[in-house]
């Protein structure tokens, strides 16, 4: 019941694209392959130097319980992770490549073959028809998982929205030449999976099992920065200042277990204040903050952790 009212929240209805300043995700590849096999909103991939400077020099067990795109998780390959998203159809595209990377691939090469064949109003045809069949394929199949990564490499900005029925609407993105199939990097990525346990659960669930000296990174929606962006409206709604808080309590129950905890945010009083009494650090990150092109800068973001880096 709990877990599909969490559910419920992460599948809010969002603006179109053309009004959503979105925080993009600029995911560079990381350092050798695997990297991250999906682009995601909020990817970590241009903060991956600073982030590595915080991150413990050892640990247990790797926890995640906000994955993405896992760009942090591609970055420092651990042998032993725990990685979750409320996102099942996520989830499930991990899972197939993980387990089935074959069957995700050859369907993967087929849907390339044909966009990569096709002239461009075609191309718009066989991205909306991929689309309506990722709508209606069950979350845990190597259809499914071959369709997220197809539509996440060829929608409008790499993007990820559901409306409220909870069906993917991103619309089509007119790339030329998109490499939707790096087997290489698919392959690589199933191996270093095969020491990963995955879940779709509320993040609290994701971190049952953790006990001390594991290290466990969250990269939640982030606080708003004001009131009025869209950017920030978006995440108002589905991550609110109440899970925030719920979050934060889970951060201090880690903490007293002995964990090593590190969490990414926006740099706001609200944030500061809630983990008022840890170590807090400064990073700059390119975002889109508003619509305009004047509106993409740097700008400061918060991370926090429970021990001296
Ligand atoms: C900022 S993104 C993570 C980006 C990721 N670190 C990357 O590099 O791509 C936040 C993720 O949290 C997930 N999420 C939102 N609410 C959640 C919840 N209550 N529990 C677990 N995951 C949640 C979203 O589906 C989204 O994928």
């Amino acid at each position: 019941m709990k877990r599909e009212a969490a559910k419920s929240k992460a599948t809010a209805v969002l603006p179109e694209p053309a009004s959503v300043a979105w925080p993009l995700a600029c995911d560079q590849p990381a350092s050798g392959s695997p990297r991250p096999f999906l682009k995601w909103a909020g990817g970590k991939g241009q903060l991956l130097g600073d982030l590595r400077e915080l991150v413990p020099g050892t640990y247990g067990t790797y926890f995640e319980p906000f994955l993405g795109g896992g760009a942090v998780y591609f970055e420092l390959k651990p042998q032993k992770a725990f990685l979750n998203d409320i996102n099942a159809a996520l989830v499930g595209s991990y899972l197939n490549v993980k387990r089935r990377p074959d069957a995700v691939i050859e369907r993967l090469r087929l849907l390339q073959d044909e966009y990569l064949g096709a002239p461009e109003q075609a191309r718009a045809e066989m991205f909306y028809r991929v689309r309506d069949e990722y709508n209606v394929l069950p979350d845990h199949t190597p259809q499914k998982a071959a369709c997220l990564i197809f539509l996440n490499k060829t929608c409008y900005n790499g993007m990820y929205r559901e409306s409220s029925t909870g069906q993917f609407n991103v619309p089509f993105g007119k790339y030329r030449n998109p490499r939707i199939l790096d087997e290489e990097n698919l392959r690589g990525a199933s191996a270093l999976l095969a020491g990963a346990e995955l879940s779709s659960a509320p993040f609290e669930a994701a971190v049952c099992q953790a006990r001390k000296d594991d290290f466990v990174y969250f990269d939640p929606p982030y606080h708003p920065l004001s009131q009025t962006s869209s950017f920030t409206s978006y995440h108002a709604r589905d991550f609110a200042e109440a899970d925030q808080e719920r979050l934060r309590d889970v951060f201090v129950d880690l903490a007293k277990r002995g964990c090593l905890v590190m969490l990414s945010n926006s740099y706001t009083e609200f944030v500061r204040d809630l983990y008022r009494g840890f170590h807090q650090h400064t990073v700059l990150a390119n975002r889109a903050i508003n619509c305009k092109a004047t509106g993409r800068g740097k700008i400061k973001e918060l991370v926090v952790t429970n021990y001296r880096p």
